[in-house]
């Protein structure tokens, strides 16, 4: 660890982390054919590994896949769910013709494939913080998915997460066992460039929300307005004084 001997972090390294985060994107284009070598791999790995996980149960696995045949019948899969999202939209023109714009995969192009999994099964089945909330095992894979995005930008390598597969093609693709559950397809490589907004922005999909609208004061309906909440606060200590 950088920054002093009590773990702090100095403005630049500061800096640096939030320029990762502000910059990561979801990549399904542009993918170029440098190989990511098995050193950067293993430290982006070693990121995700080192996720926080539910009574630290680390129920991910990572399959790397770079064989051809193996990412044709996942195309397969990909190109199958893909239609049917089509046909959901019949009744809305508008939106069809821009889904079918988008390219929501990079499973051929990019230079690795990485499935990462869940095994709800791994130092069961009494797990600390698992027991009331079933889904904190799969939030935990999450956790340890976003370290790899980030990690990835950080040495330059694009990821993009298809969701639009079969997880029974997955399983059978993969050979996965029984309780061993796909969380998250991804496809990595090297790309010629990092856009700077989501492709669904910039397609006229959806745009980011105001951060605003997403902070919620003390309650649901507790307002949206950090003023009206440092008033309440200083109303609070004033009548706990
Ligand atoms: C759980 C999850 C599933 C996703 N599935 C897909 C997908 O199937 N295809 C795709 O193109 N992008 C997929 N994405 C990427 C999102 O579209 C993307 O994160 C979002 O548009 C914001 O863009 P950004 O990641 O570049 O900020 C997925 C993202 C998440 C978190």
């Amino acid at each position: 660890m950088t920054g002093n001997r009590i773990g702090l972090f100095t403005e630049i390294e500061k800096e640096i982390f939030y320029k990762i985060i502000l910059s990561r994107r979801d990549v399904r284009r542009n993918f170029i054919r440098k190989k990511i070598s098995n050193k950067v791999l293993l430290r982006i790995l070693t990121a995700a590994h080192h996720a926080p996980s539910v009574g630290y149960s680390q129920p991910w696995n990572f399959i790397l896949i770079r064989d051809r045949n193996s990412r044709l019948k996942i195309k397969e899969s990909f190109s199958k769910e893909r239609l049917k999202s089509i046909e959901l939209l019949a009744m809305d023109k508008e939106r069809k013709r821009k889904y079918l714009d988008l390219k929501l995969e990079g499973i051929l192009e990019s230079n690795l494939n990485i499935c990462v999994t869940y095994d709800h099964k791994r130092f069961g089945p009494y797990i600390i913080g698992r027991m009331t909330i079933k889904e904190a095992g799969i939030y935990s894979v999450c956790c340890a998915i976003q370290n790899l995005w980030l990690a990835a930008r950080a040495e330059n390598i694009g990821v993009g997460w298809v969701s639009i597969i079969n997880n029974k093609d997955l399983k059978r693709i993969l050979k996965l066992p029984s309780p061993v559950k796909p969380i998250a397809y991804l496809c990595l490589g090297y790309i010629t460039k990092f856009e700077v907004e989501p492709d669904l922005q910039s397609q006229n999909w959806l745009s980011r929300l105001d951060l605003e609208k997403v902070i919620n004061y003390e309650q649901w309906d507790g307002g949206n307005s950090l003023k009206d909440w440092e008033g309440f606060n200083q109303r609070l200590t004033r009548k706990n004084a």
